[in-house]
């Protein structure tokens, strides 16, 4: 597949992005287990590694795209889809949910049209909704990139939310 016909198929792969991503190819190639210091590299680059990049991998890899899939569908750290600029994590672990985190979940849904799983239209959140975040004490906890909030009412959110553009 071609640079040209790649930025057709996702306009995210552009010419200057595959520039970078055949340098890391080229860096990594003649390593033995290549395979994860170049999806790490690739996900550093572009924030997620979509099927077309996949693919690419594969042929200029010559590893099978089932052995690329695997890998990032086994670590978290990988993401098939865009990530947005901040990445809301809520918690609705037992303790959270028992707080009552599902509503914050379906307050953040409502006020920026994003789904778990999903990502803001305009790319500035990613939602995801996880099962423990390790902080059971201050149910219902959300996180916000590094930044973790505990104790936190519906009215917080937006407010806090704001402060990540
Ligand atoms: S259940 Fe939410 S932090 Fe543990």
């Amino acid at each position: 597949m071609t640079h040209e016909e790649l930025y057709q198929l996702n306009p995210d792969l552009t010419p200057e992005v595959m520039k970078k991503i055949d340098e890391v190819i080229e860096k990594n190639i003649h390593r033995p287990g290549c395979l994860i210091p170049v999806l790490t590299e690739c996900q550093e680059i572009l924030g997620y590694i979509p099927k077309e990049l996949q693919e690419y991998l594969s042929e200029k890899l010559n590893i099978p795209g089932s052995a690329i899939y695997g890998v990032i569908s086994f670590y978290s750290f990988f993401s098939m889809v865009p990530q947005g600029r901040h990445i809301i994590k809520v918690c609705e672990g037992t303790a959270c949910y028992a707080q009552g985190s599902n509503r914050i979940r379906e307050f953040i849904c409502n006020e920026y049209g994003i789904e778990p799983g999903g990502i803001t239209e305009d790319r500035r959140f990613s939602l995801q909704v996880v099962r423990c975040l390790g902080a059971c004490g201050l149910a219902p906890v959300m996180m916000v990139d590094n930044d973790t909030y505990g104790k936190i009412s519906i009215d917080d959110v937006k407010q806090i939310l704001e402060r990540y553009k």
